[in-house]
């Protein structure tokens, strides 16, 4: 089953085009520029050059896809361009979508991302394809956005913790910590990047 990736040149997306490529995949990557998709992916890649925007750009990456993986940046139009991805999805006979949502979900959450996540993810759900709704907790690589501050105090300030995934559910994976993780371990490198 061809996968179709959106999101090929962001930080979650390249990895899962790499990961699945890696497998012995042939996975097609969505991307805005195809120069930058070149750069990340190699001239060989599978690239199809389209945007949420651009209804006839996403029929044309659509073709022959089996499953995608569903990701965008955090933007005020997310809910729009990504609810009209799963539209035409569906329209192209697409039979899963796995899409990367966020810890904390929920609608009408003040959190303007929260919200945005969990109206994708009740579109996804009445769209009626199979899915896999991904919610992680905070990625540590966001973690170097705090280098300026260790840098200045010597000390990061931020709670985290272990991330396990609980795959009793089927459709939902929820992402929860148990244990403290003790920032002794990431501050390393955080202090090397920081200089
Ligand atoms: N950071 C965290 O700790 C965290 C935790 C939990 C969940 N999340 C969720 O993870 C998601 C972000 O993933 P990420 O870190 O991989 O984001 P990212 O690095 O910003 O990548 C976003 C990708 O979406 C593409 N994109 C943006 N607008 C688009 C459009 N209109 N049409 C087509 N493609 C578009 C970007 O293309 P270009 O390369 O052309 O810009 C890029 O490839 C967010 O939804 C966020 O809520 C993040």
């Amino acid at each position: 089953m061809k996968t179709l990736v959106t999101g090929a040149t962001g930080t979650v997306g390249a990895h899962v085009m790499h990961t699945l490529t890696e497998r012995g995949a042939k996975p097609r990557g969505l991307v805005r520029d195809h120069a930058k998709g070149v750069s990340v992916h190699g001239p060989d890649a599978d690239l199809a050059v389209g945007e949420y925007s651009d209804h006839d750009s996403l029929r044309a990456a659509l073709d022959g896809i089996g499953q995608a993986f569903l990701t965008c940046g955090n933007h005020p139009s997310q809910v729009d361009w990504e609810t009209t991805f799963v539209d035409a999805a569906a329209a192209a006979g697409v039979q899963r979508i796995v899409k990367l949502s966020a810890l904390g979900a929920q609608a009408g959450s003040p959190v303007a991302f929260f919200d945005a996540h969990a109206r994708i993810e009740q579109h996804l759900r009445a769209a009626g394809i199979a899915t896999v709704q991904l919610r992680p907790s905070f990625k540590m690589s966001t973690l170097l956005a705090g280098a300026h501050g260790v840098r200045q105090a010597d000390s990061f300030f931020a709670p985290a913790a272990r991330l396990r995934v609980d795959r009793s559910g089927g459709r939902h994976l929820r992402r929860r910590g148990r244990r403290v993780v003790r920032h002794s371990r990431p501050a390393d490198p955080l202090r090397t990047a920081a200089g």
